[in-house]
């Protein structure tokens, strides 16, 4: 493959912005591993990169994609083969270092993951970050002590990637599943992922929240960040865990100790991006096991490549829903 097609973001006096551009082997940066892409997916993450809506890019010019799955095409680490499947996320690519919004990949081995047996491709791409983030976020809260006999479990941002992942993976473990949500009409969406109810963030009055209110809650998956995770710190039950994963909504985060000294509360910090081996192919392991998603065809779709740049505003609206893998190549 002398050219490719990779999906370019860069910026232009102070205005980031994205095109379709050819790229060689000689434009990717250093790796040990060269991957021929079959599938990416879009992040909130990939959004607010390649528009700018957000500060992510952190070296111009970047081919975007946060998350890629393929075939390896070369390798000079003995951990790899030509032939092998495998997927990359997180580290610096996407964001800086060239991503999955390309044909071709070259990543360093220590990012790439073997596909676990009992995954296609496109699945690794249907989970992607987003099911390896809220796999992590319920790792890390059972590590902590959540169990389903401990009391109900909020998820918020409900309808997006990882919302709907974490509600599908936790109804399935046998947890009794709060999806909250700004999407009315989504409600059976969710039930059918296993929400046992579904709460509206409307309804939700955040304007007084106070230190410690009525404690409803054993664990819960936040994405939002700010007022919502500040009533949620607010109304967990004692020794209660709460698995920070996003900031959808605000990065701010205006609380009091209360929560965490007389309820006991731990605020669980979920960081995808430099968790390292051998963790990192554990919960993807797992992902294809007892973790995964029993919806994941239901909630996710497939776009050309050549339609990423018009579903980017999906995301940043807060329209999205579920999943979008992207068909690179094609596996
Ligand atoms: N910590 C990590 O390692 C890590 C990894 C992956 C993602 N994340 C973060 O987790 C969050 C979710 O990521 P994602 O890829 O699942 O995003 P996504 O697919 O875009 O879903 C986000 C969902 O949040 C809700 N939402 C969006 N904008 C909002 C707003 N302004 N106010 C309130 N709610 C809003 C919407 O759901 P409803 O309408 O159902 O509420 C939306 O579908 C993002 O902040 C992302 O950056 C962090």
């Amino acid at each position: 493959m002398d050219s490719f097609k990779a999906l370019l973001i860069e910026e232009h006096e102070g205005k980031v912005g994205h095109r379709f551009v050819d790229m060689t082997r000689a434009d990717l940066d250093a790796g040990e591993v060269v991957i021929r892409v079959a599938y990416s997916s879009i992040n909130f993450k990939d959004a607010l990169a390649a528009t700018g809506a957000g500060k992510i890019i952190r070296r111009f010019p970047c081919v975007g994609g946060i998350d890629l799955s393929g075939t390896v095409l070369e390798s000079a680490d003995p951990r790899f083969q030509p032939g092998d499947p495998v997927i990359a996320t997180s580290f610096d690519i996407g964001v800086a270092h060239h991503g999955g919004y390309a044909e071709l990949a070259r990543v360093p081995a220590d990012w790439v993951v073997p596909l676990p047996a009992g995954l296609s491709l496109y699945d690794a791409m249907a989970l992607g970050t987003a099911g390896f983030t809220a796999a992590l976020g319920i790792v890390r809260m059972e590590e902590n002590g959540l169990t389903p006999d401990k009391g109900p479990v909020i998820v918020t941002g409900a309808t997006g990637g990882v919302g709907s992942l974490a509600v599908d993976m936790l109804a399935q473990r046998g947890y009794r599943v709060v999806a909250l949500t700004g999407k009315e009409s989504e409600a059976d969406y969710l039930r059918g992922l296993g929400a046992a109810e579904v709460m509206l963030r409307q309804d939700l009055d955040l304007s007084r929240i106070r230190p410690l209110d009525r404690a409803r809650w054993a664990g819960a998956v936040d994405n939002l960040g700010g007022d919502v995770l500040a009533w949620i710190a607010s109304t967990m039950e004692q020794g209660g865990t709460i698995a920070s994963i996003g900031l959808a909504a605000s990065m701010s985060l205006n609380t009091t100790v209360a929560p965490f000294i007389l309820r006991g509360v731990s605020l669980l910090g979920i960081d995808s991006g430099y968790i390292r081996e051998p963790y990192r192919s554990g919960v993807w392991q797992r992902l294809a096991s007892d973790l995964r998603p029993p919806h994941l065809a239901r909630m996710s779709r497939s776009i050309p490549f050549a339609d990423l740049p018009a579903t980017f505003d999906e995301y940043i609206s807060g329209r999205a829903k579920g999943r979008v893998v992207v068909e690179v190549a094609g596996g």
